[in-house]
């Protein structure tokens, strides 16, 4: 399924308002898991701005240890600082980089912002080697501004 017809079917999610925000976010998750083959671990990290630290929220794919991240650690925890996107195409070749599981072979990590500040990301990971483009970069952005809306 393409990315256009994905959108509407997270801004659907994101007004059911009988559902709580995890349970929206979890759906979100299951939306992109389940209709873009290459995405095989999706989920969302908030961070705690106090404790420098992010914390692991609704996902699905493999249980993953790595429940808190410290802001710097990881390519989730220089997303934390840079407010950036940032686009592995093989993460056998980063220095700063946390396995969650062996067979993972690229990611995408997405800021999202509420009221310009960086509170926490969209992360995922593909056992596919370096499928990520630009087009995935805008649908995330996108989704991440939809799931603003909920925090
Ligand atoms: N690989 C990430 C850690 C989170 S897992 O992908 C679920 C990183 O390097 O920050």
């Amino acid at each position: 399924m393409n990315f256009e017809t994905l959108k509407p079917q997270v801004e659907t999610i994101i007004s059911e308002t009988n559902k709580t925000t995890d349970e929206r976010l979890l759906s979100i998750c299951q939306l992109l898991e389940r209709h873009i083959d290459y995405y095989n671990w999706v989920g969302f990290y908030f961070a705690d701005s106090d404790k420098k630290e992010l914390h692991l929220g609704p996902y699905v794919g493999e249980p993953t240890d790595h429940t808190v991240i410290p802001f710097g650690k990881g390519i989730c925890g220089q997303v934390a600082l840079s407010n950036q996107n940032f686009v592995v195409p093989d993460v056998a070749a980063q220095d700063n980089y946390i396995a969650c599981s062996i067979t993972v072979k690229a990611e995408i990590v997405v800021p999202i912002f509420v009221n310009g500040k960086n509170i926490g990301q969209i992360d995922i990971d593909s056992n596919t080697a370096d499928p990520f483009t630009e087009a995935d970069e805008r649908f995330l952005e996108f989704v991440c501004t939809q799931v603003a809306q909920l925090l």
